[in-house]
């Protein structure tokens, strides 16, 4: 016999079914919002008291009172995970595509260019690049000391005795000896109440001058904006190289462009084009607000550190890493599809973006040698202003999309909107030189050299590679053991020892 025809005989079967179905859907709802509280109590009621002093920079002593956390922390030096296109692994971006070098010539990221890798690595990482060069006085060297900034919880402690302008002043190896202890609990966490703390001066002061105070941002902003300390657009402003993020005009793209136009800066001089060009860094924390999950109210925290349990007790995972490492606790907290369509839709959204970008890089490449052929046929400055403009304007576009680190996947929408701008103006700029060079008489195709590979990109741009090499190799040898030396010395005296 059917329902349906039990009910038109006892009419009041449907409504012990319609109250029944009533009571079950209420004791799910009480359920699951007793989870939600739970999750929160557990976190709320954690907060032991320690003395861990108020700069301490080094992870271990932390660790000692918040052993799954710091745990977790360690495990960012693993360098085994590969996405398609990310992973944690050391991987030479230039070698992978050697158009950068052409791209970046005159300026040290035409040097050495790797994938980021986990927090743990990052002191590591730029005393071994390339970019920062191997000064054997352990004093000099090219990059200003405001490269530190977000690559260890020692700059909060030296800003704190020093304040943050005299940070910023000399050079990066002036205070190798400094910075030791890589990214770390003290760079987001306030150890009185282990509340999330911002730590460095430069997104306050940014907050400032757009008139918002920063220290009233909610519980789950915070969750975000302690990447953001990191994560974001910044430049070196003026003699003191103080480091500044551009957002007085606003956070997109263009924005930003028009804030630097209006200073006139330039971060160097195209090697080959003469182009005054922008080095966007990796505005992810900006870019990232434009997505979807950013406008539903997720944080950072939410895809790269999540909650998880160890012996009945609730934490965050601090492995921060790529959330495809671990979907189950990522993506499918909300997302009811598999992992492999959960994987297909990131990917889709990186492969179709990398397709604009392909191009975007072709047609840089193409402006930067036909205007260094300009040059060379006789072209002067005021006939290839216009160009060189657009090719500062393309060129800012195409790294402020491809250097804001998985952006294609946090806002697809913008990063393909910001790079089809940037092909667009790189038209222009080659528009513009044809009709240049055409009046010097230069009227066929001007042909690329063999850009294969890394080694030819940077024969091209003029690298004397094997000399970069061998004064990095001595450094290392010779400068870096120094330093760790007399920062072992330095923090015999600093914080109180970790309980035994
Ligand atoms: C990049 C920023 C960042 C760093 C570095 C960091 N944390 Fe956290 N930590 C967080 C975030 C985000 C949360 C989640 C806060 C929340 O949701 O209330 C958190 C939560 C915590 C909590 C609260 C309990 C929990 O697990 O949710 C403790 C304790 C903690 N972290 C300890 C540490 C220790 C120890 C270190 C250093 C080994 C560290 N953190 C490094 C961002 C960081
Ligand atoms: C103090 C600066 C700083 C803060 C704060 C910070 N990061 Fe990072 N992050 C870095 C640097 C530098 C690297 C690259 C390290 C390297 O390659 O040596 C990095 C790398 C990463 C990576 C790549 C890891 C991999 O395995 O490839 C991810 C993902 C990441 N950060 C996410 C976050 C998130 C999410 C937060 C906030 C919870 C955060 N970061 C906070 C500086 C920071
Ligand atoms: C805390 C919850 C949460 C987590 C974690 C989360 N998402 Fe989402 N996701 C959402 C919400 C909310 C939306 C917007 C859907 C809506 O409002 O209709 C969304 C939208 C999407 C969309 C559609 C976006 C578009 O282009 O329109 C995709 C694809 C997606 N998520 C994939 C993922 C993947 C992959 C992960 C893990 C890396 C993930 N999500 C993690 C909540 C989440
Ligand atoms: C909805 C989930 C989600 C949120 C929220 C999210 N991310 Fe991501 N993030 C991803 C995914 C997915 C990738 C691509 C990973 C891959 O390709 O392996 C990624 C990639 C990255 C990478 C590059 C990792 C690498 O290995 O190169 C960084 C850095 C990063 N995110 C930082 C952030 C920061 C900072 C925020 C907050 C402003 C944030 N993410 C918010 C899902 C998320």
């Amino acid at each position: 016999m059917s329902i349906e025809s039990s009910v038109s005989r006892r009419p009041w079967l449907g409504w012990v079914l319609f109250l029944g179905t009533v009571v079950v859907v209420f004791l799910i709802g009480l359920f699951a919002s007793t989870i939600v509280e739970r999750r929160t109590e557990a976190l709320v009621a954690y907060t032991p008291s320690t003395d861990i002093a108020d700069r301490e920079p080094r992870n271990e002593v932390w660790g000692r009172y918040f052993p799954r956390e710091y745990q977790s922390y360690l495990r960012t030096r693993e360098t085994t995970f590969r996405s398609k296109h990310n992973g944690s692994g050391l991987v030479d971006a230039l070698a992978q595509d050697p158009n950068l070098v052409v791209l970046w010539a005159g300026y040290s990221f035409s040097k050495d260019y790797n994938q980021p890798r986990g927090h743990a690595w990052a002191v590591e990482d730029i005393r071994r690049t390339l970019r920062t060069g191997g000064p054997l006085d352990g004093k000099s060297g090219p990059m200003p000391n405001t490269c530190w900034s977000c690559k260890s919880p020692d700059v909060p402690r030296v800003m704190a005795e020093i304040g943050p302008a005299e940070f910023y002043r000399g050079t990066w190896a002036a205070r190798g000896a400094e910075i030791v202890n890589a990214i770390g609990c003290a760079d987001c966490h306030d150890p009185r109440t282990m509340n999330l703390r911002i730590s460095r001066p430069a997104l306050k002061e940014a907050f400032e001058r757009q008139g918002k105070d920063i220290t009233t941002a909610t519980h789950q902003e915070m969750r975000s904006l302690v990447c953001a300390q990191c994560h974001v657009e910044y430049y070196f402003k003026g003699a003191g190289n103080y480091l500044t993020h551009p957002w007085d005009k606003g956070l997109a793209v263009e924005d930003m462009e028009a804030y630097y136009d209006a200073y006139d800066f330039s971060d160097w001089t195209h090697g080959l084009s003469r182009a005054p060009m922008l080095k966007a860094q990796h505005p992810g924390w900006e870019l990232s607000r434009l997505g979807i999950h950013a406008q539903r109210g997720l944080a950072c925290a939410d895809c790269h550190m999540p909650y998880e349990t160890q012996g009945g007790v609730k934490y965050t995972n601090h492995h921060v890493q790529s959330p495809l490492a671990n979907i189950a606790t990522t993506c499918q907290v909300c997302h009811r599809e598999s992992e492999a369509v959960l994987m297909a839709n990131v990917y889709e959204r990186q492969d179709k973006n990398l397709e604009i970008r392909a191009a975007v890089e072709r047609e840089l490449v193409h402006a930067h040698v036909e205007a260094a052929r300009a040059w060379e046929a006789g072209a002067g400055e005021a006939e290839m202003k216009p160009a060189l403009t657009h090719i500062r304007h393309a060129q800012w576009r195409w790294d402020f999309a491809v250097a804001s680190h998985g952006a294609s996947f946090h806002a697809p929408l913008e990063v393909a909107r910001i790079l089809s701008s940037a092909l667009e103006k790189a038209f222009q700029a080659r528009l513009e030189l044809a009709r240049v060079l055409a009046a010097h008489g230069v009227t066929g195709p001007v042909l690329l050299p063999d850009l294969s590979t890394k080694e030819k990109a940077q024969r091209y741009v003029g690298l004397d590679m094997e000399a970069l090499r061998r004064e990095k190799q001595e450094f290392l040898e010779k400068v870096v053991p120094a330093w760790d030396r007399a920062a072992a010395e330095r923090e015999k005296g600093y914080g109180p020892r970790p309980p035994q």
